[in-house]
C-alpha cells in the first residue's frame, strides 16, 4: 500500500508526524511518500500544488494530508494561495464525494456550546460533493461595469450526473447506517438546486428501503442547531456543504476531534482533519492529532480495506480518551492535559 504524505503548513507536520507514527505501530505493509503542499511548497517551488507533489497523489493508492494555509500566504495572488493546492487535488484526482462526520464522543459531549441532551450521542453524516458547483463554475471573475462600477461574479452549476453520483453516495451511506437521508438544496430560488432535487428524488425508487427527504439549506442550518439527531445522512452540494460540515464540527465541541474523507469513483481518497493549520498554535505541541489519527482510519477502511486496522485506531482514540488525556482544544477540568507528541505516543500504547 503505497500512501502519499502530504503534510502542509502550520500544525500539519506535527500531527501528520504523529499519525505515520500511529500507521507504522500497526504493521501493515505500508510506503510513505512524503511531498511538499500549500505554502510550504510555494516556498519551496512556487507553486502550492507543484507537478511532482500531484504526481506523487495520483501514484498513490491514498493520500494523507495535514492542513494548509497561513497569514504569510494571504495577500498572494489567488492561483498562488494554498487553498489552491486542496482545490486541485480534488479537481485533478476527481475526488467527488466527501464523507465529513459529526460525531459526539460521551467523554467530550460537555465540550460542545449546545446542550449536552441536545448533542449526546449524535453521529451524523454529512455528504458534500466537491468537485462542481459555484467552486469550480464558470464564468467567475471581477469585472468593471459600463457605469464604472466593480462587480464580482461567480457561476453555480451542477449537471445531473453529477447530483445523481453524488446522490448514489448518498443512498448507499443511508443504506450502510439507519437508512434515511436528507438532501439539502436550496430549491426554493435556485435553479441548480431544482434539478438536484428532481435528480435525488427520482433516484430514491432504485432505493426503496432508504426514507428520503429534503430540506433547505437555510433551515437545516437552522435544524442543525436545534435538533441535530434528527438526522443520519444529510447529502448536499459543494457550498452549501463547506458551510454545514463546519456548523456540525462545532455540535461536536471538538473540531479538533474529526476527520474527513474525499473520495473518487473508485474508493481512491485524500484524508484529512477537518479543521485547518492552525498557525497561532503550530510547532509548540499543542494540536491535537486525533482528527489527523482518525482520517487514518478511514483510509484504511476507505481505499486500503483494512477494516480490522481501522477499527484498531478507532478503539485505541476511544481508549486514550477514556483514560482522561487531553490536548488543550478539548481540555475540561479533571482531565490531563498533554501535548500533540504525548498524544501521539498514547494512542500507539493502546493499539497493543
Ligand atoms: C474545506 C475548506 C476548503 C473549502 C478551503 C480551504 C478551500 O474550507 O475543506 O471545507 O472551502 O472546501
Ligand atoms: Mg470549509
Amino acid at each position: 500500500m503505497k500512501i502519499a504524505v502530504l503534510p502542509g503548513d502550520g500544525i500539519g507536520p506535527e500531527i501528520v508526524g504523529q499519525t505515520i507514527k500511529v500507521l507504522e505501530a500497526l504493521k501493515l505493509n505500508m510506503s510513505f511518500e512524503h511531498a511538499p503542499v500549500g505554502g510550504a511548497a510555494y516556498d519551496l517551488t512556487g507553486e502550492p500544488l507543484p507537478a511532482a507533489t500531484l504526481a506523487a497523489a495520483r501514484r498513490a493508492d491514498a493520500v494523507l494530508f495535514g492542513a494548509v494555509g497561513g497569514p504569510q500566504y494571504d495577500n498572494l495572488p489567488r492561483a498562488k494561495r494554498p487553498e489552491q493546492a486542496i482545490l486541485g487535488l480534488r479537481k485533478e484526482l476527481g475526488l467527488f464525494a466527501n464523507l465529513r462526520p459529526a460525531i459526539v464522543y460521551p467523554e467530550l459531549a460537555g465540550a460542545s456550546a449546545i446542550k449536552p441532551e441536545i448533542v449526546a450521542g449524535l453521529d451524523i453524516l454529512i455528504l458534500r460533493e466537491l468537485t462542481g458547483d459555484i467552486y469550480f463554475g464558470q464564468p467567475r471573475g471581477i469585472r468593471q461595469l459600463p457605469n464604472g462600477d466593480r462587480e464580482g461574479f461567480d457561476t453555480m452549476h451542477y449537471s445531473e450526473s453529477e447530483v445523481r453520483r453524488i446522490a448514489h453516495a448518498g443512498f448507499r451511506a443511508a443504506m450502510k447506517r439507519s437508512k434515511r437521508l436528507c438532501s439539502v438544496d436550496k430549491a426554493n430560488v435556485l435553479e441548480t438546486s431544482q434539478l438536484w432535487r428532481d435528480v435525488v428524488t427520482a433516484l430514491a425508487a432504485e432505493y426503496p428501503e432508504v426514507e428520503l427527504s429534503h430540506m433547505y439549506v437555510d433551515n437545516a442550518a437552522m435544524q442543525l442547531i436545534r435538533n441535530p439527531k434528527q438526522f443520519d445522512v444529510m447529502v448536499t452540494g459543494n457550498l452549501f456543504g463547506d458551510i454545514l460540515s463546519d456548523e456540525a464540527s462545532m455540535l461536536t465541541g471538538s473540531i479538533g476531534m474529526l476527520p474527513s474523507a474525499a473520495l473518487d469513483e473508485k474508493g481512491k481518497g485524500l484524508y484529512e482533519p477537518i479543521h485547518g493549520s492552525a498557525p497561532d498554535i503550530a510547532g509548540k505541541n499543542l494540536a491535537n492529532p486525533l482528527a489527523t489519527m482518525l482520517s487514518a482510519a478511514m483510509m484504511l477502511r476507505y481505499s486500503l480495506d483494512q477494516e480490522a486496522a481501522a477499527a484498531k485506531i478507532e478503539a485505541a482514540v476511544r481508549k486514550v480518551l477514556a483514560s482522561g488525556l487531553r490536548t488543550p482544544d478539548i481540555y475540561q477540568p479533571g482531565t490531563q492535559k498533554v501535548g500533540t507528541v504525548e498524544m501521539g505516543a498514547a494512542v500507539v500504547a493502546a493499539l497493543s
